[in-house]
């Protein structure tokens, strides 16, 4: 139990990376964009932080305080996500503000996941 919760947090991993990485890639390229591996990334990251969140292979209590934090900040990037998608499909440009606020939460949640 307690590998297979070692290879579901691996998957959590990733899928933070697909997140960030997509973000971080569109910033380097100055395009600010809302691609499909964003959204696939936030997908993974709820999937895998829903089975995360039950306290199976754990020795310990889980901090159920962090996860709802994570659940909501996690709902408002898929707004942002939605919305830049929309915006995207209808060709019309992202704000700089909506580009920047997927980035900055998705660190917000690294941080608390981490520091909390
Ligand atoms: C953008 C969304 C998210 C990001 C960037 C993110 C990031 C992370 C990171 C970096 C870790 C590893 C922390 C560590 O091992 O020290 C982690 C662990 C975890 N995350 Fe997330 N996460 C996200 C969404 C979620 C959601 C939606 C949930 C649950 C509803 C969740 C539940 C968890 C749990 C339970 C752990 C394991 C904590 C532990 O066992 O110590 N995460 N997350």
């Amino acid at each position: 139990m307690e590998a297979l919760r070692g290879i579901v947090i691996v998957l959590h991993l990733i899928s933070f990376a697909m997140l960030f990485g997509a973000w971080f890639a569109e910033l380097l390229s100055k395009r600010q964009r809302v691609t499909g591996l964003m959204q696939w990334g936030l997908v993974a990251a709820l999937v895998t932080g829903m089975a995360l969140a039950a306290p199976w292979g754990l020795d310990g209590d889980l901090n159920y305080m962090k996860i709802g934090v994570k659940l909501v900040v996690l709902v408002m990037i898929g707004a942002l996500l939605g919305i830049g998608g929309a915006r995207h499909r209808r060709k019309k440009p992202n704000s700089s503000i909506l580009f920047w606020s997927i980035g900055l939460l998705t660190l917000l949640n690294t941080g608390i996941a981490v520091l909390v």
